[in-house]
This record gives structure tokens, sequence and C-alpha cells, in this order.
């Protein structure tokens, strides 16, 4: 299928299993577009094999997917699986709504990638959030810190499509604990709120403005941006009118209730009621297999994550002490040039000391990349990872209160049943109403627990597409830092090199 901008392909067996997607070069043909493009047009967009970019998705769970858009015996689906002539060949375009899961970009940049997927409403998703300006307001312990949160959008939802307005931090974990309230409890995976540090804020509500205080308040500052953008990544939550509000609004009420709570408090409010739960039930009885993987898939997951964070913790202080240490050396090389005779020597120490202030200066930056790319997406995947967990615990809950009502309706029955041999009508008739009222619960409760087992199926396969995608753009950032603080430092050195040979 082609459209202006980008192509779309797919194709699919008879039995309707998706086969592959064709090749960007068979595309050109198939456009009968030259050959040979360009290579800017595809090879410098793709930071990897074209292969990567095309089969992005999942063949299996996009094709879950197709199920869901597409029912059985739909015109759209007979369109798509038809005998006639190969779809890569004739060019048919059904409605957006049925292609929109089988969208692929082979123009644009990988991070762009996101930028495509449709949503029910046909707006493409396309905004920015930037958190930005944080700004102390008032003094001693009551200050707070506030932080201009811009958006920038051409998504119709919103009346304009830039906007911006003044949050405090305890606006965001409201607007969590709101979005949670609403949503973790059928299924939806709720991005968690960055965490509240007491010791951090009280540093920046007494102290004068230090290092430490600075870093504090930009660590917060990221965390809060990428929590908006998460949420607001969510087709479900973007459209949730306290989102609306957050974003939009110019005189948001103060959430009162939530400023007490901190979201890791929420979180380990949460969890408790978890555990509560996982010892009172008997085991699950889990007829779905795929519940069963996935819930250990997250529970390896969870550990491994936790172990690569505290690894890149430790990695980001040893680089900072390293930094601490480069600039102590610089220091001391300099006063050693000051007080060298040799005059050549002198001045080789003294610009060796140049050299390793500059190299000082790198082993921040690095430090810094460290932390805010790669230890930060840790921080946060194990956090969001807890709150995939916390929708499985709701399952489980709702599983429960289905089974709760079941028991109590089949002792209903047996008691209903003795009493079909005394004679008393009234206690009869009484049992049957409360049959009746038991029935319909149970049947919610089944439907209940269908439904939510269906949100999560779709919730987790949206979340491992953003996970995996997430972090392919942050490790090749990461990396590409990496390999700048190398170059730069060859570079140094090199060009100190003919200064130390010309010693004599
Ligand atoms: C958001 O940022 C991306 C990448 O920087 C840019 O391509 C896009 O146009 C921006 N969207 C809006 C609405 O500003
Ligand atoms: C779980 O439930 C299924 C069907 O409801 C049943 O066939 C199976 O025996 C049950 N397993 C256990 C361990 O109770």
């Amino acid at each position: 299928l082609f459209s202006h901008d980008y192509y779309h392909i797919i194709y699919f067996s008879k039995t309707g299993q998706f086969i592959q997607c064709a090749d960007g070069d068979i595309l050109r043909s198939l456009k009968s577009e030259p050959a040979s493009l360009p290579a800017e047009d595809i090879s410098t967009n793709s930071n990897g094999p074209k292969q990567d970019l095309l089969f992005d998705e999942d063949p299996e769970d996009l094709f879950a997917e197709a199920t869901e858009e597409v029912s059985l015996d739909s015109p759209e689906r007979d369109l798509l699986l038809s005998d006639g002539p190969s779809p890569a060949i004739t060019p048919i375009t059904p409605p957006t709504s049925v292609i929109t899961p089988y969208v692929f970009c082979l123009n644009c940049p990988l991070r762009d990638n996101r930028h495509i997927e449709e949503e029910e409403g046909g707006d493409l998703f396309d905004m920015n959030i930037s958190v930005s300006d944080p700004e102390k307001v008032g003094d001693g312990m009551n200050a707070y810190m506030a932080y201009k949160v811009t958006t920038k959008t051409s998504m119709s939802v919103f009346k304009r499509t830039e906007f911006s307005v003044k949050r405090r931090f305890s606006d965001f974990l409201g607007l969590h604990s709101k979005l949670a309230s609403k949503y973790l409890h059928v299924g939806y995976i709720v991005p968690p709120a960055p965490e509240k540090s007491i010791v951090g804020m009280t540093k920046v509500k007494v102290g004068k403005e230090d290092q430490s205080s600075n870093e504090f308040v930009e660590k917060r500052r990221s965390a809060l941006e990428r929590y908006l953008m998460r949420t607001v990544k969510h087709p479900v939550l973007l459209k949730d009118p306290d989102v609306l509000q957050f974003l939009e609004s110019s005189d948001l009420p103060r959430a009162v209730s939530t400023q007490a709570l901190s979201s890791a408090g929420l979180l380990r409010m949460v969890n408790k009621a978890a555990d509560a739960v996982n010892k009172m039930t008997i085991k699950m009885n889990e007829s779905d297999a795929w519940f069963e993987e996935k819930q250990q898939h997250f529970e390896n997951l969870d550990v491994q994550l936790r172990k690569l964070h505290a690894s890149v913790e430790s990695l980001v202080c040893h680089r900072k002490e390293l930094s601490v240490n480069t600039a102590q050396f610089a220091k001391s090389a300099a006063m050693l040039g000051n007080s060298e005779d040799h005059t050549a020597l002198s001045r080789a120490l003294s610009q060796l000391a140049e050299v390793e202030e500059k190299i000082d200066q790198l082993h921040q930056d690095q430090a810094n990349a460290d932390f805010y790319l790669f230890s930060e997406l840790l921080g946060d995947y194990v956090r969001l990872i807890t709150a995939v967990k916390g929708v499985f615990d709701h399952r489980m809950k709702t599983w429960q209160k289905w089974q709760d009502s079941q028991m109590l309706l089949q002792k209903k029955r047996e008691a209903e049943a003795k009493l079909q041999f005394t004679n008393k009508p009234d206690k009869l008739q009484q049992a049957k109403d409360e049959i009746k009222e038991l029935e319909g619960k149970v049947q919610q409760g089944e439907r209940d627990f269908e439904q939510i087992s269906k949100t999560i199926r779709k919730e987790v396969s949206r979340f491992e597409k953003d996970r995996v995608k997430d972090f392919k753009t942050i490790i090749i950032k990461y990396l590409e830092s990496l390999v700048q603080t190398q170059q730069q430092l060859i570079k140094y050195w090199e060009a100190f090199l003919p200064e130390a040979k010309a010693i004599s």
C-alpha cells in the first residue's frame, strides 16, 4: 500500500498469517522510481540494517491486533486476504483504521516512528512536552519549585498548538493519583510519577544554590518531563479530562489529598495491598498460558533491570570520582609546572594541566550522559514494571471477586435446595431472589475478568513495543555519547603529544 509519505506494506497468506514486509528496494521498483536513490534516502535514516525497521514489530503481535481491528468476516478482511492479485502489486487502500497497525516508516528517522502510530480518533500522535524554568517560590519550609510545562502539538484534541502552564511537583503527583485511581484497576498501565525526595527538596528549600541542589532540580525536571511524555503517549490517558486540564488549564485545583502522599508511598501501598491478595488467595488457577508466561517475563525483567540499574549507578559515581580526581591532577600538574625551572618541561606540565582540565569536563559530561540517558531509563523502567505487575495483581483481584460470588452462589443454591423440603415459602422466595442477584454478580464478575484480561493483553503488547523502541533510541544516543567522548579524548592527547616530545 502506498501513500504519499510512507510506504505501507502488508503481505498476508490465505490463512491470514502475517508473512513479511517488502524491502525498500522492491518498493521503489514497484513505485517505479529509480532504483538508485541518493543513499541518504534510506540508509542514513536507519541506524541499523533495514530489516530492523521493517521487523520492528513482532509479526505475531501485529496479527493479534489485526484480529481485533478487522473482525473475522468483515469486508475489509476479505479485501486484505483476497485471492486476487498480490497485495504488494495492487495498491489497495482499506480504511485507515485497518491499516493502522501495519504502518512502517522507511523515510523518517527511527525516533519518529511513534509519531506515525495513529489512534482511534485518526489523529496522529504529535506532541512534545517540555518541563523547564524551575523556579523557587516562597521561602523556608513553605518554599516549593514551580515548573513551566510547555506543550507543542498539532493534535485536534487540543484547542491551541502551543501553550504553557505553571505546575508544581505535587500537581504531578495529584495527576498521577487521579489517573491511577481511574485506570489501574481496569488494567491500564499508568506510568508512575517521579519519586518524592524529602532530602533533595529540603536541601533546595533551606540551602543556597549549590551544585547538589542544582543537580537535584535538574534530575527532577527531566523526570517530570519523561513522566508527562509517557503519560500522553498512552492513547487513553491522553484523552483523559484530568490530563487535558493539567496541560492546558491555567488554574488547576490544588491537589490537597495527594500532597502528603508521595508516589513511592502510593506504590508501597499498592504493593502491600497486592501482597495481601497474594497471601490471601489460594494460588489462582491460571488457565491462560500467555499470562503465566508474561508474568514470569516481567519478574525476570524486574530483577535484571534492577541489577543493571545498580551497576550503572555505580558507574556514574565512578565517573564523577574520576572527574574530581582528574581536576585534582590538573591542579597539581599546574603547580608543579609553576615551580619547574626547566622551561620546556615547565611549559609541557602546564599544558598537561590544561589538557587534564578539559578531560575533567569530558568526564563530567559523560557522567551526565551515563546518568540522564542510561541510568534514568533503567530507573524509569524499574518503576514502570512495578506498574505492570500492579495490573496483573488487579486482574487477580478481579478473578478473586468473581470466584467469591460464585462460591456464595453455590452456597445459596444448596440452602435453597434444603428450603424446598420445608414449608417456608417466604424464605424460599427470598433465597430465590438472592440467587438471582448473585447470578447477576457472577456474570458481571466473569465479564469484568474477561475485560481486564483483554485490556492487559493490549496494554502489555503496547508497553513492550514502546519499551523496545525506548531502549533502542536511548542506547543509540548513549553509545554515540561514549564514542564522542572517546574521540575527543584522543584528540586532546594527540594535540598534547608534540608538546611532550618537544621537551629538550
Ligand atoms: C516534536 O519534536 C519532533 C522531533 O524534534 C519534531 O519532529 C516534531 O515536529 C515536534 N512536534 C511538534 C508538534 O512540535
Ligand atoms: C484449572 O481450571 C481448569 C478449567 O477451569 C481445570 O481443567 C484444571 O483442572 C484446573 N487446574 C487446577 C490445578 O485446579
